[in-house]
C-alpha cells in the first residue's frame, strides 16, 4: 500500500529556557494537501516548522518522510529530502539582488564558472508560472515586503522542493496579494506539492486548508477537516474559549482637535524625484479613531513616517495638542504625548537584543520612575513594571521580563510593543497595521484596547490594511490614493466595495 503521508512528526519535544515550546506534538502531513497550522502567539508552531527545517534538533521524537525515519539535523538536509520553507521574518540578504538572494547556495557552476544566464532563465520561468512577479536585479532593501515574499516563495521552488512550509506568508501581505498567493498555494497542490501554512487568519484556512492541527501553549490539540468545520470552532479550540469577532463601540464623541495636519509633502525614499505624500490635510480630535485606508504603497508609510519624524516632511505644517511640531525630534514628540505602534516592529519597534523589560522602558527610561538623580537606572522598578504590562497584555515568552526580544515568537513581540505604547497614555496614538500577526484571542483585546483609549478622549490615528478591522475600528475613514487622500467616508454608510472604488482610484471627493 502506498504510503498516504509525505511528512510525519512524531512525539517532538522542544524545550528552550524557562519554556516546553513543543510538548510531544504529533503532526502528519499527507501527499498533496494544504495542511493549516493554527494556535495562539507562542504556541509553537514556528518552533516545530523549523524541526522540521533543521533549524532546531528536538529533544525528543522522530522525523519519518514517505515512511522511512529521517535525520535532519540543518537546512541542508531538509533541502536533500525536498523540504523548503518561507520564514515568518524574511532572511533574505539585503545588499543582494532578488536574483542572487534566489540562487544563493545552490548556484549552477560548469568548470567553476557561474551559469548566471541559466540561473536567471530558470527564476524567470518560475516567475511567469506562478504569477510571482519579482524585479531579478533589483536590491533586496530596496523592494516592497510583498516582492520579498515573492522572492522567498521563488528561492522555496528553484529547489525543487516538493514539501513547502509557509510560515504566516499572509501577514505582511496586501488582500489582494493574499489571493494571489492562495492561488498559487492551490497551483502548487495541483502538482503534487504537500503545504504546511501557517496563518491567524481563519477564512485564508477556510478558503484553502483541505485539514487543520491545532496547537496551545505547546501542545497538541487535534487535527481537522476543514470542510466539515467552522470559523468558531477553530478558534475555540486555538484559544480555549469563544472569541467575540465583533468590536462593541459606543458611538464617537470627539471633542478638540488633536492632531492637525496642514499640507504636508513627504518625499518619496525610492523614487527621489517623487513625493510619496502630496499636500495631506486632515485632522484627528480626542475621542475619535480615525482611519487611512488604501492599498499598500500609496504613501501611508511615508505620511505616518512625516507625523513621527522618522522622516523629515518638505512642506507643510503638523500640530499636536495645539503645538507646532513639524520640524521637532521623535523624542520630543514621544515626550509631548505621541505614541507610534511601528509597521516594521523589527526596523522601528524593538531593540531585538535588549530584553523585554529594557524594550518596555526605550522611550522613558529616562523618566525619575525609572532613574535615579544619579542617572543609575531604576532596575527593580523598570521590572515591576514590565511584569505588570506581560501580565494584562499576556506578552508570553521563556523568562518574562529578561527574555531577549529576538527570542520572542512574532506576536508577542507585537503584543510587548501594543503594549508599550498604549501604556503610555498618550494623546495620540499613531497604529500602523497593529494587530499584524496577532492571534484572533489577542486581536479582540487590542481592539477593545484601541476603542478604550478614544473612549477616554485620546486620539487614534489607524493605519490599516485590512477592510475589516478598518470598518470594526474606526469613526472616520481616510482613503489614501496615489499621495493624496481621495475620499472621507463614514463606516457606518459607505461599504466595502464603495470604499474598493476609491482604494482603487475609480472615485475620488468632489469627483
Ligand atoms: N530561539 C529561541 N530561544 C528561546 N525561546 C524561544 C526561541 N524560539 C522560540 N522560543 C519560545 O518558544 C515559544 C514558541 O515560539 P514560536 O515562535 O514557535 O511561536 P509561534 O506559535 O510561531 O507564535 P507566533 O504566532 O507569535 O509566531 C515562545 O514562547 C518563544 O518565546
Ligand atoms: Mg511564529
Amino acid at each position: 500500500m502506498e504510503q498516504p503521508y509525505a511528512i510525519e512528526m512524531l512525539n517532538i519535544t522542544k524545550r528552550f529556557p524557562g519554556i516546553v515550546a513543543n510538548d510531544n506534538i504529533t503532526l502528519q502531513l499527507k501527499k498533496g494537501e494544504i495542511h493549516a497550522l493554527l494556535g495562539e502567539n507562542g504556541a509553537g508552531k514556528s518552533t516545530l516548522m523549523s524541526v522540521l527545517f533543521g533549524l532546531y534538533r528536538p529533544e525528543e521524537g522522530t522525523i519519518k518522510k514517505d515512511g522511512q525515519v529521517v535525520e535532519i539535523k540543518d537546512p541542508n538536509d531538509a533541502n536533500d529530502l525536498g523540504i523548503g520553507m518561507v520564514h515568518q521574518h524574511f532572511k533574505l540578504v539585503e545588499c543582494f539582488t532578488v536574483l542572487d538572494n534566489i540562487i544563493l547556495g545552490v548556484e549552477p557552476c560548469k568548470g567553476g564558472f557561474l551559469q548566471k544566464a541559466e540561473a536567471r532563465e530558470k527564476v524567470m520561468a518560475l516567475s511567469d508560472k506562478y504569477g510571482l512577479k519579482v524585479d531579478p536585479d533589483a536590491l533586496v532593501e530596496d523592494i516592497t515586503v510583498g516582492m520579498q515574499q515573492r522572492t522567498e516563495i521563488l528561492k522555496m521552488l528553484y529547489r525543487d522542493n516538493e514539501i513547502l512550509i509557509f510560515d504566516e506568508p499572509t501577514a505582511v501581505l496586501t488582500p489582494q496579494e493574499i489571493d494571489e498567493l492562495m492561488d498559487i498555494m492551490r497551483g502548487l497542490k495541483a502538482e503534487g506539492k504537500s503545504i504546511l501554512f501557517i496563518t491567524h487568519k481563519l477564512n485564508e484556512i477556510m478558503a484553502v486548508a483541505d485539514r487543520c492541527t491545532v496547537l496551545r501553549k505547546g501542545k497538541y490539540i487535534g487535527t481537522v477537516d476543514v470542510p466539515v468545520t467552522t470559523k468558531e470552532e477553530l478558534s475555540k479550540m486555538m484559544v480555549g474559549r469563544d472569541v467575540d469577532f465583533v468590536v462593541h463601540k459606543e458611538e464617537a464623541k470627539p471633542k478638540d482637535v488633536i492632531l492637525s495636519v496642514e499640507g504636508i509633502t513627504v518625499a518619496s525614499k525610492v523614487h527621489s524625484n517623487n513625493n510619496a505624500v502630496k499636500n495631506v490635510s486632515f485632522t484627528v480630535r480626542g475621542g475619535e479613531i480615525v482611519c487611512i485606508a488604501g492599498i499598500d504603497g500609496n504613501g501611508q508609510t511615508e505620511l505616518v513616517y512625516g507625523i513621527t519624524g522618522l522622516e523629515p516632511v518638505k512642506a507643510g505644517k503638523i500640530t499636536l495638542c495645539g503645538q507646532d511640531i513639524t520640524h521637532t525630534s521623535i523624542r520630543k514628540r514621544s515626550t509631548m504625548g505621541m505614541s507610534h505602534i511601528p509597521e516594521d516592529r523589527h526596523k522601528h519597534g524593538l531593540v531585538l537584543d535588549y530584553t523585554l523589560e529594557d524594550n518596555m522602558v526605550l522611550q522613558r527610561y529616562f523618566e525619575p520612575q525609572f532613574v535615579s538623580g544619579a542617572g543609575f537606572l531604576k532596575r527593580k522598578a523598570i521590572r515591576e513594571y514590565a511584569e505588570r504590562l506581560i501580565e494584562q497584555y499576556d506578552v508570553r515568552s521563556g523568562q518574562g521580563p529578561i527574555t531577549t526580544a529576538r527570542s520572542m515568537s512574532g506576536g508577542n513581540q507585537q503584543k510587548a510593543i501594543v503594549a508599550r505604547e498604549i501604556d503610555r497614555d498618550p494623546e495620540l496614538l499613531v497604529a500602523v497595521q497593529p494587530t499584524r500577526g496577532l492571534d484572533v484571542g489577542a486581536i479582540e483585546y487590542i481592539h477593545k484596547q484601541i476603542v478604550a483609549q478614544r473612549d477616554a478622549g485620546k486620539g487614534v490615528l489607524l493605519v490599516s490594511l485590512e477592510l475589516d478591522e478598518v470598518m470594526a475600528l474606526s469613526d472616520r475613514i481616510l482613503v489614501m490614493y496615489e499621495g493624496e487622500i481621495v475620499g472621507e467616508l463614514d463606516p457606518k454608510t459607505t461599504t466595502v466595495e464603495e470604499m474598493g472604488l476609491y482604494m482603487a482610484g475609480a472615485k475620488r471627493k468632489g469627483a
